[in-house]
């Protein structure tokens, strides 16, 4: 069902929380820690109901929410009243989907696991634990603040408190073998979830990793090792009927997380909090937008103008790219019909169908039904693949 295209109409709301009780080494999110003393919370509740006013009256009328997710930084630091009232204010100024998905990010701390219970009370329906790592030294290599237990004890809670709940596990980590690998993820599978999220640890430039990797402190796995890394985690995920269905998620047919899906298939969402994106159609235009990075700035902007960030109007072009950068990471493949209905643009204008032929022969991708589906082959080198595509 969810894998359905998204009506016009229909639309995602995403809440950016940018704070988080550390930083972890590896983290390239827009996330900032804060001292408790002095937090006001209430402010940043203001702020964010005076955000999503600002979009009802800038978007039409019609419009139907399907999917709200809470992210981050780390949300779940967020009070369950918080996030009630903000799920609350959405209901209000809405219409929203009888089945809307309503996700929150949570760290599995043992500070967090006494307040899933109120999360859950307070509207949200599926949650997204931060696991990571099932193997303690694994959590204390990724500098987390949460150990194997609690991560245990939270997947005891989700399994309590939410009709549906996934899992994050980061792999081909430095001192991580494929057999590590497939023990940890072996102990995730018995399980039995019906949603996961499984990331290659990427390491980006800035990142306290970064630097301890360019010092020589460790050794990150290399492409082909990182390709067998993804070929195993591919195999025991088909063997156990979760397969991808984009390059890192995966679940059970029906159990998608329909806000990414959202994403993939260019629908419309708006992003509120520091550093959150968005992509809506209003008068007529497809909006970009993107809200202040900086919380404290984000927060004065929301007090003058109502809104917390800027935006341009996407061109055609740029409206196509997009859609099939987004829906090309979906193992359904992308319809090129769809990004043409989206854009207003010809696929033939912007893309080389002789090197569509040539990347099928090579076995990167499949084309069938007028879609163009990328194979596993072709998901570990996707970027390449849909630059080598573009005319
Ligand atoms: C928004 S982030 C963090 C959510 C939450 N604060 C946490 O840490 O659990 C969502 C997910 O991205 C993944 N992630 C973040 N940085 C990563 C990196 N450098 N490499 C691979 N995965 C990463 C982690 O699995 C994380 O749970
Ligand atoms: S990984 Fe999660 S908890 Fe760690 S710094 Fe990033 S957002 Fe915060």
């Amino acid at each position: 069902m969810f894998r359905d295209i998204f009506r016009p109409e229909q639309m995602g709301v995403y809440i950016h929380w940018p704070f988080c009780k550390s930083r972890c080494p590896y983290c390239d999110f827009n996330t900032y820690v804060r001292e408790d003393q002095g937090f006001d919370e209430a402010l940043w509740l203001e702020a964010y109901i005076r955000s999503l006013d600002y979009y009802a009256e800038k978007l039409a009328d019609d419009r139907q929410v399907v999917s709200i997710f809470f992210g981050g930084g780390t949300p779940s630091l967020m009070k369950p009243d918080t996030v009630g009232s903000i799920i609350d204010h959405v209901h209000k100024i809405w219409r929203v989907a009888e089945d809307v998905e309503v996700t929150l990010e949570a760290n599995p701390t043992s500070v967090e696991n006494a307040k899933l219970e109120g999360f859950a009370k307070a509207g949200v329906n599926r949650l997204s634990l931060g696991v990571q790592s099932f193997d303690d030294e694994g959590l204390a290599f990724l500098g987390r603040q949460h150990s194997v237990k609690e991560a245990m004890e939270s997947l005891d809670l989700a399994r309590k408190h939410f009709s549906r709940y996934s899992l994050d596990l980061i792999y081909a980590r430095p001192e991580q073998s494929l057999d590590d690998w497939e023990k940890e993820l072996g102990q995730a599978l018995s399980l039995g979830l019906s949603h996961m999220s499984l990331y290659q640890l990427t390491i980006a430039e800035k990142t306290p990793f970064y630097k301890s990797m360019s010092s020589g402190e460790f050794v990150a796995p290399g492409e082909v090792e990182g390709a067998e890394f993804y070929h195993l985690t591919q195999n025991m995920m088909d063997t156990a009927g979760l397969s991808a269905y984009e390059v890192s998620n995966h679940a059970i047919a029906g159990q998608e997380c329909r806000h990414n899906l959202v994403y993939w298939h260019m629908a419309d969402y708006i992003g509120i909090g520091a550093g959150a994106h968005g992509r809506y159609m209003a008068g007529g235009e497809k909006y970009a937008s993107c809200d202040e990075k900086k919380p404290e700035r984000w927060l004065e902007r929301v007090r003058s103008y109502g809104h917390g960030g800027e935006w341009e109007i996407l061109s055609k072009e740029e409206q196509f790219y997009e859609a099939l950068l987004m829906g090309a990471r979906l193992y359904d493949g992308v319809s090129l019909a769809h990004c043409e209905d989206l854009s207003g643009v010809k696929a033939s204008d912007v893309l080389d169908f002789s090197k569509i032929d040539m990347a099928a022969k090579e076995g990167w991708l499949e084309k069938e039904d007028g879609k163009i589906k990328a194979t596993r082959e072709g998901m570990l080198r996707l970027n390449a693949l849909l630059g080598y595509l573009l005319l």
